[in-house]
């Protein structure tokens, strides 16, 4: 069965509106398995119409080859950890790159050889000069998005060390990197098409890519990723001009802006500079200060802690990247049941960049079915703190660092902070006294109305649901 022009157009509009309605449901949590649904039925529809065009032959080729890729994504997707999550986008993120170099590529050699067969009126010319932009424009965003995207992922693997590659003049050399490759563009389109012009870029490219994402520190990798995911959006997009496929220019024009946005409200919530991250070497690890006197620390036991929920009318628990590794979703939800049994009111404070990646806090609660309107954002929760009588800090420590606004020296000053020492009591639930993600000490462990409940979250969790 083959579609027709006009079928096809209509197909890719339908696909490029579902995608948009999958965005927009995305966005909430409660439209969030809608949203998904719409994405899953517009790949669906762009996939078939694809490969029902009727310039597409050998079809049986691409339905193997997508049943192979099919099968192997399905059983990693199912497999992979929620904390894995990252890797997985990065390394699919890197797929993306090669496949844009593939076309450029590909639709290089393809218009070349049918043009130099012919000689060339001044609007094809003109076209033609068109074309080579994208393909060169093309493969470089490709190729910097997969070696990019290949050294994320070893990164958060911990294949390869996670610290910021400091090489020196290495703004001066990425600088370099794209004068150069600029040069080398200009020369592609005046010569009509160039073999080594384009192979040399393609290997500057690659060289780019991987240092660009090497000189950026393992902290600042999230950002990493999301901008990855936008590299990629772009790719898509200039593989679609290349092909003149309007639906992967929409698409990946979507992929783009959205990871562009994502990263940048990434960094407005670290109070990081969006491009002192991308610019690289700037989420080097920062060394704790040892010699500093925090003072003492008091350590709780979970019965202590359920007999000071008993007595509460208002608990908090904001969670955060220990409770992902500790899995305690669920006992942290049956605790909440038992509390609201007994008439206390607990609700969830999650900040933006709580756990690894954005909104992991709020998919692990989802997972538990924790209801939506008890788990609220850090500007709802602010300033409820002061009324509550106990927090539950479970597995959460950057997030909750009075450090960030008590403290101008700090590594991590000025990033919006959860502010969990206003209440009553507050508990800590961690294994031992290190440091989070940003390798800054917490001052809030030292306070006088904080209590330490040392041991794996959701073991401590759930003694504490015994003792309740
Ligand atoms: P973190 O600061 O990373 O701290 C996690 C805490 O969990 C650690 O102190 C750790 O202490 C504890 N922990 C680990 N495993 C545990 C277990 N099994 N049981 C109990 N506790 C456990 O967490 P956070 O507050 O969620 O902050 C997130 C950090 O990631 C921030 O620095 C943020 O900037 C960064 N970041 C996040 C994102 C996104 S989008 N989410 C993006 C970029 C950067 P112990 O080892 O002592 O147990």
């Amino acid at each position: 069965m083959e579609l027709s022009n006009g079928v096809i157009t209509a197909a890719y509009i339908v696909a490029a509106l579902l995608f948009i309605f999958s965005l927009a449901g995305l966005s909430k949590q409660e439209t969030a398995q809608e949203g998904n649904n719409f994405g899953i039925a517009g790949m669906a529809i762009a996939l078939l119409a694809t490969i029902l065009d009727p310039r597409v032959d050998n079809v049986w080729v691409i339905v193997v080859t997508m049943a192979v890729g099919a099968t192997i994504g399905f059983r990693l997707a199912k497999k992979v950890e929620m904390t894995e999550m990252p890797e997985l986008v990065a390394i699919l993120h890197s797929f993306v790159g090669l496949a844009a170099v593939f076309v450029g590529y590909n639709s290089y050699y393809e218009a070349h050889d049918s043009a130099s067969l012919l000689p060339l009126t001044d609007m094809q010319q003109i076209e033609m000069n068109i074309h080579l932009v994208e393909v060169f424009l093309g493969v470089f965003i490709g190729a910097v998005t997969f070696t990019g995207s290949v050294v994320a992922f070893g990164k958060l693997r911990g294949i390869i060390n996670s610290a910021a590659l400091m090489l020196p003049h290495r703004h001066k050399m990425n600088l370099g990197a794209g004068v150069v490759s600029f040069a080398l563009m200009i020369s592609f389109v005046n010569q009509g098409g160039s073999d080594s012009a384009l192979l040399v870029m393609t290997l500057i490219a690659l060289v780019f890519g991987w240092h660009l994402v090497a000189s950026i520190g393992g902290a600042d990798m999230p950002v990493v990723v999301s901008m990855l995911n936008s590299y990629s959006g772009w790719a898509a997009a200039a593989a679609g001009f290349m092909l003149s496929n309007d639906l992967l220019i929409v698409t990946g024009a979507l992929v783009g802006s959205s990871g562009a946005i994502l990263s940048y409200i990434m960094c407005k919530a670290m109070n990081r500079s969006f491009i002192s991250v991308i610019a690289g070497g700037f989420g080097t690890k920062v060394s704790v200060d040892t010699d500093k006197d925090y003072g003492e620390h008091v350590e709780v036991q979970a019965e202590q802690v359920a007999e000071m929920l008993s007595n509460a009318k208002s608990v908090i628990i904001t969670p955060g990247y220990g409770m992902a590794v500790a899995q305690a979703q669920y006992p942290v939800y049956e605790m909440t049941q038992k509390l609201k049994e007994k008439g206390v009111e607990v609700r969830f404070g999650i900040h933006p960049v709580a756990g690894r990646l954005p909104g992991h806090m709020n998919v692990l609660l989802a997972e538990a079915k924790v209801p939506y309107d008890i788990v609220l954002g850090m500007e709802e929760i602010n300033d409820d703190f002061p009324e509550t009588d106990v927090v539950l800090v479970i597995g959460a420590n950057d997030t909750v660092n009075p450090a960030a606004s008590e403290d101008p020296g700090s590594p991590i000053a000025g990033m919006p902070v959860l502010e969990v020492w206003n209440a009553k009591q507050v508990v800590v639930f961690k294994r031992s006294m290190n440091t989070g993600y940003a390798g800054v000490q917490n001052p809030l462990f030292f306070k006088e109305n904080t209590g330490m409940l040392f041991g794996d979250a959701k073991a401590s969790v759930e003694n504490i649901s015994k003792a309740l």
